[in-house]
């Protein structure tokens, strides 16, 4: 029997200016993302945007419905509409913000289980690290250099 654990490095920037420009870049169109998304229920605003390795930015928001389980996270939604509008290209980052219409967010809101899953596989089939960078409203950015320090023991295609 031994202890073990899990080591989850990641970074924090007070300043967007201390980020790679193309991340602070994508940190911003997150923030806008973040506008259109559909959450009458929770009222919770989420905006995500996927830079893939041609360059594209490819933006999501959360969609909520009356019928709550049939929603969708922002993050999903950018993935998912990335994997479908350019199949084969990699994703190099992931950008995240969140909205409350109840309370300023002034810290880095983490992505959801299900959200970690999807990046986990995408991280996979685009055989690099995916940077993912969380944000609230405000605040301090987190910044993970991949998503195995998000996700630990992740099920993998490998125990199917
Ligand atoms: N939400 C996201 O869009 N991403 C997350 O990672 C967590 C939660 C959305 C789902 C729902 O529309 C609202 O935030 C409240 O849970």
């Amino acid at each position: 029997m031994r202890k073990d654990q899990f080591v989850c490095p990641y970074i924090v920037c007070d300043d967007p200016k201390e980020l790679d420009p193309k991340d602070a870049e994508l940190l911003c169109q997150a923030h806008e993302a973040a506008k259109n998304a559909y959450a009458p229920y929770s009222k919770f605003n989420v905006g995500a945007a996927v830079r893939l390795a041609n360059g594209v930015v490819v933006l999501g928001n959360n969609v909520e419905n009356a019928a709550y389980p049939s929603g969708l996270c922002a993050e999903r939604v950018a993935m998912f509409a990335a994997m479908a509008q350019y199949p084969g290209v990699a994703f190099e980052a992931l950008a995240v913000t969140a909205y409350s219409a109840s309370k300023h967010i002034d810290e880095p809101v983490a992505p959801c289980g299900a959200c970690r899953q999807v990046m986990v596989e995408a991280e996979h089939v685009s055989k690099r690290p995916l940077r993912v960078l969380c944000q609230g409203e405000t605040g301090p950015i987190m910044v993970f250099d991949g998503v195995e320090s998000l996700m630990p023991f992740v099920f993998l295609e490998k125990f199917l």
